[in-house]
């Protein structure tokens, strides 16, 4: 039987880094995918030009910029692997960046640079790479199945049966399954018996009731800052990005960062207009204004926006020196306090992250090796999910790390107290 030390399986972001530093460091390495092509995540992400990391990491208060059952386990790996070694690397290989927004750091040219330099380490440690080949079954062997004491992990593989001591699952999340996506990696972690947190979409666009969406429709495309809020008391969070109407609901940044904390069936509210007050500017207007309220209203926000609601009251269609103090109140009240209950999400096939995936209480945050001896699991199969903005890279280089330096090379003792899960992968979780 053809044997590894380490079969890592998902050649994603954190699959490809983990197998290159893992054979620089002279391990035997193979990496597998089901997918023909590797990292289409990080090709398409960014807009194709990859927001790979973020300045803004405070590594000692990981909550702020990480959700998880336990948003403390991504602090050892974080703080061990920072975006200063990330952009070590990526300056070592000679990619141009640039700053966006927020910390946020993306290539200049083309995110493929950054997947060259991740495919790139991999040949500089050797690393032996099988695509497409899927993974039919894991099984655990007892050390009486052994041909050798290093080999504790049997894969069926589309390419024959491997033997390897340790395992690496860096299958990623459930979002857009068109590029290869599945739960593979979660069906893994519930063969072994360990926990996995219920999966769902993360920084996806919000939907809403067709009826209840009709005055909005026509504003698809509008993109516009805003103050983003969901929960209540200390659940409350607030964003303030740009927001982009859909022809099905609510998008752009503030709604993605948002829709990570949101709760189906409870309400939302955006403040439209932020950046002014919004009351003493109307009240302004009625005094020395002739103007229509929708012309007066168009100098504060989009004139698209400023059309659409007006139409929505009567009393808010005359010049603004005609309208009561009550309907201006009214209007300021509704444009800086928009609630509203989305129906929903776009689901997975829109979402760019998945929020749940195997329980950090089975894991170690030293090593990212699960309760199941030899079995790790790295990057967004984990239940850590950062915000937009570069989050979710750093923690995929981080737990591709804080794995590839734990695993044990061939010449260290082999597991031979590991509890025996002889088991097949379930077909659904
Ligand atoms: P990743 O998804 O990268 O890789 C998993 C790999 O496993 C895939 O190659 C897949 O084919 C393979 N696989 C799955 N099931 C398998 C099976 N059964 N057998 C074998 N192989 C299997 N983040 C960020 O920080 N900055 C950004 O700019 C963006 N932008 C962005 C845009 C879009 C459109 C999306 C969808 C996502 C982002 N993200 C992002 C999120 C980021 O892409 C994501 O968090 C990382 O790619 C996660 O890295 P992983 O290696 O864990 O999974």
């Amino acid at each position: 039987m053809l044997s590894f030390d380490v079969v890592i399986v998902g050649a994603g972001a954190a699959g490809l880094f983990c197998a290159g530093a893992a054979g620089q460091r002279g391990l035997r390495v193979l990496l597998l995918d089901h997918s023909e092509k590797v990292a289409e995540k990080v090709r398409i992400s960014g807009g194709g030009r990859a927001n790979f990391t973020n300045r803004d990491i405070d590594v000692r208060q990981p909550h702020k910029h990480f959700i998880s059952a336990n948003p403390n386990f991504c602090r050892s790996a974080l703080s061990r692997y920072t975006p200063q070694d990330f952009i070590a690397l990526v300056q070592q290989h000679g990619i141009a960046f640039h700053e966006k927004h927020k910390g946020q750091l993306f290539c200049d040219h083309s995110a493929a640079d950054l997947i060259d330099m991740l495919l790139a380490g991999c040949a500089t440690g050797g690393v032996t790479r099988w695509q497409p080949c899927a993974v039919r079954s894991i099984a655990f062997l007892p050390d009486t199945q052994r041909e050798k004491v290093e080999v504790c992990y049997q894969l069926m593989t589309d390419q024959g049966v491997i033997g390897a001591r340790s395992v690496v699952m860096a299958t990623g999340g459930l979002s857009i399954p068109a590029i290869g996506a599945s739960d593979f990696g979660h069906r893994v972690a519930a063969q072994f018996g360990l926990r996995v947190v219920p999966p769902r979409p993360g920084l996806v666009p919000l939907t809403f009731d067709g009826a209840a969406w009709a005055p909005y429709a026509d504003l698809a495309g509008l993109s516009l800052p805003v103050l983003i809020s969901t929960g209540e008391k200390k659940h409350r969070i607030t964003f303030a990005e740009d927001l982009l109407f859909t022809h099905r609901g609510l998008s752009g940044p503030a709604v993605l960062q948002m829709s990570s904390y949101w709760q189906p069936g409870t309400p939302i509210q955006i403040n439209l207009a932020p950046e002014i007050d919004l009351p003493a500017q109307l009240a302004d207007a009625k005094r020395r204004s002739r103007k229509l309220l929708v012309n007066e209203l168009a100098q504060w926000v989009p004139a698209r926006l400023a059309e659409a609601w007006v139409a929505q009251d009567p009393d808010w269609q005359r010049p603004v020196a005609e309208c009561s103090d009550k309907a201006l109140a009214r209007l300021a009240e509704r444009l800086s306090r928009w609630e509203l209950v989305p129906t929903g999400t776009e689901g997975y096939k829109k979402a760019e992250v998945t929020l749940g995936g195997v329980d950090t209480r089975d894991l170690s945050s030293q090593t990212m090796e699960s309760t199941q001896p030899g079995l790790y699991f790295i990057g967004e199969v984990v239940d850590v999910t950062g915000w937009l903005g570069g989050y979710n890279f750093q923690w995929a280089w981080a737990s591709a790390q804080a794995c590839a330096q734990a695993l044990p090379l061939s010449t260290a003792p082999a597991v031979e107290s590991a509890p025996l899960r002889l088991s097949t992968v379930p077909s659904k979780l």
